[in-house]
């Protein structure tokens, strides 16, 4: 699959609103869930954010003090011009780097990072297992993963709810608001088509990352991984 045609270009094409988008559709959470995760990191010099996007992570990462450096990697040039934006208007555009490239064979030697991140990104790989081996081959021993994803809630009633707001209104206002047909319904699926919990702990512990845990949160909606090299 040709990433930068395929997903490249659909995330450059919903840029300017995914942030908007965002917020709305999960009604400020997102916030939320990037702060409890960036909050559970130790303290470190350089980290780095795999899928960085439209920035919020690697912003969290420096508001928080948990990264003195911040390098961003992403294959949506338009993502990253959101997110330099942000960045500058911050004032840390000597703190948060960005590379245009993918996360399955990125530009770094072995072991550079003292940690390393992904927000919402790893669904999104095409081959999910080589992206968490280059993850895994740029983190120096002893160095940290962090990964937020979505997931899919236990509860049958959260699920029903879930499904009902996923399946309906997330596909008709993200359509609505980023004018683009097709991208929130690739989003539904993504999700519903990815795995969670257990079964990517086991995918991560296979990348060769030790300690592997996970915490859902929010009723399942979201889980955080953790890892260490
Ligand atoms: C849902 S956004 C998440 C952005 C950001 N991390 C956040 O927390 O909001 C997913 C991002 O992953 C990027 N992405 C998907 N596959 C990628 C890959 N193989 N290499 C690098 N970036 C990728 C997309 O371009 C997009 O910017």
């Amino acid at each position: 699959m040709d990433e930068k045609k395929n997903i490249g270009s659909l995330f450059d094409r919903i840029a300017r609103s995914y942030d908007h988008i965002n917020h709305l559709l999960s009604l400020h959470t997102d916030r939320l869930w990037r702060h409890r995760a960036v909050s559970r990191l130790s303290a470190a010099d350089s980290v780095l954010d795999v899928a960085i996007g439209t920035g919020d992570l690697a912003i969290e990462l420096v508001r928080s003090r948990k990264a003195q450096k911040v390098q961003g990697i992403d294959l949506s040039e338009q993502m990253m011009a959101v997110a330099a934006q942000k960045v500058a208007a911050r004032g840390w555009s000597d703190r948060i780097r960005f590379d245009l490239g993918s996360a399955l064979d990125m530009p770094y030697a072995d072991n550079s990072f003292d940690a390393v991140t992904c927000g919402f990104g790893v669904r999104n790989f095409s081959d999910l297992d080589k992206g968490l081996k280059e993850m895994f081959r740029v983190l120096r021993k002893d160095g940290e993963v962090l990964i937020l994803e979505f997931s899919y809630p236990e509860q049958r009633i959260v699920r029903r709810l879930y499904d009902f707001y996923f399946s309906r209104m997330m596909p008709f206002i993200g359509k609505t608001v980023s004018r683009d047909k097709t991208a929130y319904s690739y989003f539904r699926n993504s999700v519903k088509g990815f795995i969670w919990g257990e079964t990517l702990c086991d995918r991560l512990r296979q990348a060769g990352f030790k300690n592997v845990t996970f915490t859902p949160m929010t009723f399942g909606i979201c889980t955080m991984y953790k890892g260490v090299k």
